[in-house]
Formats: structure tokens, C-alpha cells, sequence
């Protein structure tokens, strides 16, 4: 990022304090974060911790599900290890089946008596079906978590789809709802979250946004939820096919669905656009997960900055015919995608997640905590075994992921409303590439407590934070913070805490808190009235 970026971006941090010029070098590694508590801003919504879990390599079978029979503690079928990891997560929502595997699921070969059918995008496998409809809402179940279900668009039908959300939503005696019953589940299924098609501009049909207006008005016509209790404030949110990137066809796809939008009739509607960007240097993903130097850690953090930019563009497209913000920018699916790992399956897209992706994580959440008004849900790609993962798992063993552990660092966040941060970030050069040297939000939670979430992105310094505070008297100050030895650290089977969260205590005096941030961290911190 070039200085004049950097300014840029602390002019949008700052609400009353100009960014001035770097600081001298002595005091280059305290960093002043101005906050006045009162001043309050958009809520952060808990559905931007959402996950992603599709038919993909190890992502659903071995992953979550292993089968009634197998020797891995598990109930019904569903790993008891992994459900106990993500209920410590607060998981709001979960996506399912895919992913470009959603284009070619049909929900009937995954009840009652399977179809063994294949999984042509993703490796040419077997798809054996034994997780369907009824194992997926028994996980989210499980997981206490709600249901994002993608509907086929490419190959399927309004019809099909149709029938899947009556099959699980209705409550009347209907043959669709007797043959739910009939496969254990009288009672209706609640659906949170509707998407309609995934990626159809590629994946999933390689279609025009045209061509696209026309599935989506059908889809959103007749796929209904008949669950009584979910009329009203838990209505399910219907959530249309956006952009998948940057330049102009991508800004095309949002102004041409967003126009459409704008001149709908009384038989359409829909609540969410989503936007899918994967941190990628080039085609095809060749940046290593594990093994890597400070020059791959900064030209990765460089590459994952540009949501930034991607959710400026894409909202402010959408502020042109949608002012009141109805509806939601959804990224549902975002995270680092590096080349697999040598030696695993192809097409299953298997990474390590290294302390970089810790950091990773934690911007993009930033990233969208700060434009919480208009980015309103999110789901990182994918939840366990596949891409940027927040579980490893091999045959019995699993381990938690730096990823996964900045997801629970930031729990408390869901649904806090935030509080603006003013700081100049200073710099971090490595080579050809600079970045803002820090990173933080605050949120204010329902207990009046404020928290606050600092990224020290600098792999080789210090920084000492000293965090102003108006509106707010605080007693006391104390998280937990993740660091490693290196920017590579990865846990693994046989080391799993190699990156792990750590208690951290903060200094209270007067109105007054200071930290010092371990180089390459991410620290969250409560501040007690
Ligand atoms: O997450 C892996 C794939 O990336 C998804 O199936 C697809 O939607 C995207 O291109």
C-alpha cells in the first residue's frame, strides 16, 4: 500500500483526529488508540462469523460426519469432537451443501434411501449422500447454529428447490411434510438463510446477470418457508448471487442485479447480494501454507487488504439503488487459498493455516466490522479440512487452527455495536510491500463492557498501545492474545498449541489502558467500567 493509501485509510479510521506524518523513531512504537465510548455506530452483526461447509474433500465426510458405527466418539454419526470445538464459536450460521457443489446437489438423493452418486467438480469422488437434509440440520442442531441452505439453480429447478424447503418447513399435513415425518422429523425445520445459486456467473451455470434476473425472480417466488415460526423478525432472508471480484464485469454483475432490484415488483424480493473473494496472489493458488518467509506473510496480508477496497466498491455500487441499506452484502465465502498441500488429493484442496492466516482472519474481520452497516453476514471458506479451515482432522485426531482461534477470540463481537476506533497505524516495510503496522475495532457489548481487537501486523517489533478513552471510566483490562515463534507456525496433530491463545493483562490508570503487543499478534481485551 502506497503512503497516500495509508493516509486514506486512516482518515476513514479517524473521527476526529488527523493522520499527521510518521511518528520520530523514538516513539514510533507507541501507538495512541483514541476512543470515546459513547459514541456508538452500526451493530456487528454475529452473522459475520458465519461458516462454510461443502461436499469438498474432507470438509463434510471424515470432517463432521463419521457415521453412527464408527469408533470416533460421535452421536448420530456427527463427530463429538468437532461439535464441541464449534459450539465454543458461537457458530451463527452455516452454509451447505456448497459452493459449486450446490449446482449440482439434488436434496432427494440425500434422504432416506441414499443415492450413490459423484462429486465431478470436486475430484471426480464418490458422493455417497449419507450426509443429507436431515445429518446437516442435526449438526446445526448439535452446533447450535441456523441453517444457510444453497439452492441448485444450475442444474436444478424452482420446482425441486421448491419442494426441498416445503419438505423441510411445513407444518401442515402435507405428503411432503408426512414424508419428513416419516424420515424422523414431524416437526418443522427452521431455514435462516436461503441462497439462491452459487457463482452462477461461473460454476454455477456461467450465466448472465440476465440471464441470472430470471432464475433469481422465479427462485425467489416460489421457494417458500412454511414454518409457522418463522414468520415475522426470524423470517428466512433470501440471498441473490453477487459479484466474485474485482474490475468491471464484477461491478457490472452488482449494478445490473441491484438495478433490477430497485425496479421490483410486488411477486419478488430479496435480502441479501452475496460477494465471494478468495485471498489469491494469481491463478492457480501457488503461495505455499506452511514453509513460507516474512516476504510471502506480507505479500499475503498485502493481497487480503484489497476487501477493503472490494466491499467500498461493491456497497457503494449498492447505495446507489438501495440508500436505505436493505439489503445485506453477504461474503459468504472468503479466507486464503494456497496451493494444496503435496501429496493430498486432488481437487480437495487441503492447506495447513499457519499463524499468518490468524492474521489474516482477524483484518478481514475488521474489515467488515467497519462496514458493518452495509456487510451484514459472512461465511470464511471452509469450516473444517478444506482451504482456510477453523478444524483439522485425521481419522480420530483433530486439531484447532490459528483461524480457528481468532474466531474465538472475537465472540464476544457478535452483535456488539461498534464503537470507532482513531489511530495512525504507522508502517511495516517488507521489500516492495508496506501495510498499516496495526489494526483494531472496539465494540461496546449488551453488558457495557468494551472490547477492543488489536492486530499487530509486524512480525519483528513491538507495539505499545495506549488506549485514550472518553465516555468510559475503565477498572480494569485483561483477554487473551496469539502469537507464535514464527509467521509460519501451524499446529499440528502432534503439536496443537504451538499457536495458542494466552492470557494478556493490561495496565488501568486513570482513564488510561496500556498494552504492549507482541510482534506478528492478535490481542482482544475486555475494559471493565
Ligand atoms: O470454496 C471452494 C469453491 O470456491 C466453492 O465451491 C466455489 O463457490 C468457489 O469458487
Amino acid at each position: 500500500m502506497t503512503r497516500a493509501g495509508m493516509s486514506r485509510r486512516g482518515l476513514v479510521l479517524s473521527l476526529t483526529v488527523a493522520v499527521v506524518a510518521p511518528a520520530p523513531a523514538a516513539a514510533a512504537d507507541k501507538v495512541v488508540l483514541s476512543i470515546d465510548a459513547s459514541r456508538t455506530g452500526a451493530r456487528i452483526d454475529r452473522n459475520l462469523f458465519g461458516q462454510f461447509a461443502e461436499h469438498l474433500g474432507h470438509g463434510i465426510y471424515d470432517g463432521i460426519w463419521v457415521g453412527a458405527d464408527s469408533p470416533i466418539p460421535n452421536t448420530r454419526g456427527i463427530r463429538n469432537d468437532v461439535v464441541a470445538a464449534l459450539r465454543a464459536l458461537n457458530v451463527p450460521n452455516v452454509r451447505w451443501p456448497g459452493g459449486c457443489f450446490a449446482d449440482e446437489y439434488h436434496w432427494r438423493h440425500g434422504i432416506a434411501r441414499r443415492a450413490v452418486t459423484l462429486n465431478p467438480t470436486w475430484g471426480g469422488v464418490i458422493e455417497p449422500n449419507t450426509f443429507g437434509t436431515h445429518e446437516f440440520m442435526d449438526f446445526i442442531e448439535q452446533i447450535g447454529s441456523r441453517a444457510y441452505l444453497s439452492v441448485n439453480v444450475g442444474s436444478g429447478t424452482p420446482r425441486e428447490a421448491a419442494e426441498w424447503l416445503e419438505y423441510l418447513t411445513a407444518a401442515q399435513p402435507t405428503t411432503l411434510a408426512a414424508e419428513r415425518a416419516a424420515n424422523g422429523h414431524p416437526a418443522p425445520y427452521a431455514v435462516g438463510y436461503l441462497g439462491i445459486g452459487n457463482e452462477s456467473w461461473d460454476c454455477g451455470g456461467n450465466m448472465t446477470p440476465e440471464r441470472y434476473l430470471d432464475e433469481l425472480k422465479a427462485y425467489a417466488r416460489f421457494v417458500r418457508n412454511f414454518n409457522p415460526a418463522q414468520e415475522g423478525p426470524s423470517r428466512m432472508l433470501k440471498i441473490a448471487v453477487g459479484p466474485g471480484g474485482d474490475g468491471p464485469r464484477w461491478t457490472e454483475w452488482t449494478d445490473a442485479i441491484m438495478k433490477a432490484w430497485q425496479g421490483r415488483s410486488w411477486s419478488w424480493d430479496f435480502d441479501g447480494l452475496s460477494l465471494h473473494n478468495y485471498t489469491v496472489v494469481k491463478w492457480p493458488p501457488a503461495y505455499a501454507s506452511t514453509g513460507f518467509g516474512e516476504a510471502e506473510y506480507a505479500q499475503i496480508l498485502k493481497a487480503t487488504l484489497e476487501m477493503d477496497r472490494l466491499v467500498a466498491t461493491h456497497s457503494a455500487i449498492m447505495d446507489k439503488y438501495d440508500p436505505q441499506k436493505k439489503i445485506a452484502l453477504v461474503v459468504d465465502e472468503w479466507g486464503a487459498w494456497y496451493a494444496p498441500l503435496p501429496g493430498s488429493t486432488p481437487g480437495f484442496l487441503v492447506q495447513q493455516n499457519s499463524l499468518r492466516d490468524a492474521v489474516l482472519a482477524a483484518l478481514n474481520l475488521n474489515i467488515f466490522a467497519r462496514h458493518a452497516e452495509r456487510v451484514r453476514m459472512a461465511n470464511i471458506a471452509q469450516m473444517v479440512n478444506v482451504l482456510q479451515a477453523q478444524i483439522l482432522t485425521d481419522k480420530a485426531k483433530m486439531v484447532l487452527t490459528p483461524t480457528y482461534h481468532v474466531f474465538r477470540m472475537y465472540v464476544p463481537f457478535q452483535d456488539a455495536t461498534s464503537v470507532p476506533v482513531a489511530f495512525d497505524a504507522g508502517t511495516y516495510t517488507r521489500g516492495d510491500v508496506t501495510l498499516p503496522r496495526l489494526d483494531a475495532i472496539a465494540a461496546r457489548d449488551t453488558a457495557g463492557r468494551l472490547w477492543l481487537a488489536v492486530t499487530n501486523v509486524d512480525p519483528n517489533r513491538h507495539v505499545a498501545i495506549e488506549v485514550a478513552l472518553t465516555g468510559l471510566t475503565p477498572r480494569s483490562a485483561a483477554g487473551e492474545t496469539l502469537t507464535a515463534p514464527a509467521v509460519d507456525s501451524v499446529n499440528t496433530f502432534e503439536s496443537p498449541d504451538a499457536v495458542a491463545r494466552k492470557p494478556v493483562q493490561a495496565t488501568v490508570d486513570g482513564g488510561r489502558v496500556t498494552l504492549t503487543l507482541a510482534p506478528k499478534s492478535v490481542t482482544v481485551v475486555a475494559i471493565e467500567r
